[in-house]
């Protein structure tokens, strides 16, 4: 039995690349928890897409032992589509190291961050990373961390997690400052899940917070939200790989394997308790999320549907933040209506899908989710087709269920709390930048004398856009966003349809504003043109807003040089084979399908 005084739960927030994984690879060394011989660089990024980008996107629980303290460290994502794993992460635990890099100060997640782990009324161990920089500012960020958090300068600590410098520091200032978990090991089980994932041998793996009472292996669990009993067939902790052991008791992060093979029995932010003596109430969960951005998956192949459906719901189960539902198309068959948390989130899942999974899927065009008041005609129409329906709104997040424009009285489109830190340098091309995008000003805080804060409200149509991107190279890579949910507000779209040989292809349709469209079309066909490869016969893309073609243009046919044999001499016999080649591309195109390749897809969202 360890003493709960002698435990220390803690999490890393930060911007995205401000070192939160090397820092953990310095406390692993320090504390001897991996071997030196299995050291290597980001050691907790375990996914091959992780290791590949050089990003975090799942949380990554390690305990480690020390001078007699057990220190359970939670590492945490940096980008805002992944902030779902960092407060999940802020659930389990008592204290934070919020991470600030040395040359960069504070950015826009460092704050995002800071006020979720201060909602959870965690404690804060302000850290100045890479000082071993020779543009490194520490007393500019020092400053201005004092500014933020209304801490002693001395407070902060000043390390580089590259060279391993002051970073024994840390680890005092977490036995010294971080409270010791409190709760009682004799206590019915209620153990928080925070995380959970599928391996084919050992079924459904629950990832935990022991906030009261003991687990045993060999008991039996209940997973309070639905009452499903198994048997604890592992449990053990994280050094960082699952390190089995015979009991998990109060204060303590750990895993159980749960033998369940039914993935939707397990909940990221259910509660765990034994049927020995059951807990009456479950520790309070996580918020539901709200997806923001939807797509369909839908399989390339037809018949890989049971594929696709097995993938998806084993993404699901380790990633809390994606939701999805089976949706069925006429063109592209059966497949799933999938929202996420942002764009970086859809393109991690589709790499994941293919990767993890080997199933070759076809992605639609994104979409928010409009809010849609049917007029009259709109509500009866909609009572013939479902007599169920008894509403005037409907939520639409796919182009091909936006109602005809008679049938709408308005739609309302979701539009986001923005916050951009810059230096003060970039703020002009920025103010351009984001009016452009339909953004509308509210305040600016200056954070010092070089940096601000500009808080806008944007459309989240326009910040799917290109909108990162552009703030990137506008201020030369120096400003960083954070956005949020604000409310919804009227809009006026369309549905624009896209035409390739004749034929509508559904995955590029998009709901696009009226007053744009033509532009968007023009763009659109554009870039279509440039990514579809030649075909035999001659190619039509064309951009279609209620059935009126708005942007039009071709791809000329490859051409044989049929009378190449023929040497010299009569004509009759020339022109006899070009009409026979003229006939055939007839025949051709009628017939013909052209093949479209994922970079249209991707040039279509880059409009
Ligand atoms: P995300 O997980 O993507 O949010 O990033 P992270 O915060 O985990 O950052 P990571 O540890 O991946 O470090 C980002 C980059 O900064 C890497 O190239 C590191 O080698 C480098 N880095 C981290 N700490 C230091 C430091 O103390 N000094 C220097 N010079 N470089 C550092």
């Amino acid at each position: 039995m360890i003493p709960l005084k002698q435990i220390r739960n803690f999490c890393i927030i930060a911007h995205i690349d401000h070192g939160k994984s090397t820092l953990a690879d310095r406390l692993l060394e320090l504390t001897k928890t991996v071997d030196p011989r299995h050291m290597k660089a980001q050691l907790l990024d375990q996914m091959e897409l992780e290791r590949e980008r050089g990003i975090t996107i799942k949380l990554q629980p390690v305990r480690m032992e020390y001078n007699g303290y057990i220190l359970n460290l939670i590492d945490t994502p940096g980008h805002v589509d992944f902030t779902y794993e960092v407060s999940r992460s802020l659930a389990a635990v008592e204290g934070a190291l919020l991470l600030v890099d040395a040359s960069q100060g504070i950015e826009a997640q460092t704050l995002a961050n800071l006020y979720l782990a201060l909602d959870q009324n965690l404690t804060i161990i302000p850290v100045i990373n890479k000082i071993d920089l020779p543009n490194a500012n520490v007393d500019q960020v020092r400053a201005d961390l004092v500014q933020l958090l209304g801490c002693r300068p001395e407070e902060i600590l000043a390390v580089s997690a590259k060279t391993g410098l002051n970073v024994e520091q840390i680890i005092a200032a977490v036995i010294g400052r971080v409270p010791p978990p409190v709760g009682d090991t004799t206590a019915p089980v209620q153990m928080l899940v925070f995380d959970s994932f599928y391996d084919t041998y050992k079924g459904v793996v629950v990832y935990g917070r022991v906030f009261n009472g003991t687990i045993q292996h060999h008991e039996q669990l209940k997973l309070m939200a639905r009452s499903v009993v198994s048997d604890v067939e592992e449990i053990g902790y994280f050094k960082p790989g699952l390190t089995p052991r015979e009991s998990l008791q109060a204060g303590e992060i750990g895993y159980i394997v749960t033998g369940l093979r039914d993935i939707q029995h397990s909940r990221v932010g259910d509660t765990v308790t034994t049927v020995r003596q059951p807990a009456t109430q479950a520790v309070p969960g996580y918020r539901e999320l709200k997806p923001m951005v939807f797509a369909g998956i839908y399989c390339k192949e037809g018949d890989a549907y049971e594929e696709l459906r097995d993938a998806i719901s084993k993404v699901a189960l380790t990633d809390a933040s994606l939701v999805y539902e089976p949706d069925h198309s006429e063109a592209l068959g059966f497949g799933f209506r999938c929202g996420f948390l942002g764009m970086l989130h859809l393109e991690i899942f589709q790499e994941r899908i293919r990767r993890e999974h080997h199933v070759a899927i076809v992605v639609t065009a994104p979409s928010v989710a409009y809010r849609v008041t049917l007029s009259k005609a709109g509500i009866h129409n909609r009572q013939r087709k479902d007599k169920r329906f008894s509403g005037t709104t409907i939520v639409v997040t796919n182009p091909h269920e936006l109602p005809e424009a008679t049938h709408i009285d308005r739609v309302e489109e979701p539009w986001m709390r923005v916050d951009i830190v810059t230096p003060s340098s970039s703020i002009g091309p920025i103010m351009t930048m984001v009016q452009e995008k339909r953004g509308v000003f509210s305040t600016t805080e200056y954070l010092d004398a070089e940096k601000a804060v500009l808080h806008y409200e944007v459309p989240l149509a326009s910040l799917l856009v290109d909108f990162y991107d552009t703030l990137k190279s506008i201020s030369a890579g120096y400003a960083s966003l954070n956005y949020d949910f604000l409310n919804y507000r009227p809009c006026v779209v369309q549905r624009m349809d896209i035409i390739v040989a004749e034929d509508p292809v559904e995955a590029l349709a998009s709901i696009v504003y009226s007053a744009d469209a033509y532009r968007i079309g023009r763009t659109v066909v554009d870039q279509l043109k440039e990514v579809i490869p030649r075909q035999m016969f001659e190619v039509k893309i064309q951009a279609s807003l209620g059935g009126k073609i708005i942007a039009s243009s071709r791809i000329s046919a490859m051409r044989k040089d049929v009378t190449a044999k023929l040497y010299g001499g009569d004509v009759t016999r020339k022109r006899k084979l070009l009409e026979k080649q003229k006939k055939g591309k007839q025949r051709m195109r009628s017939m013909g399908t052209v093949d479209i390749p994922p970079e249209a897809y991707r040039a279509v969202l880059k409009r």
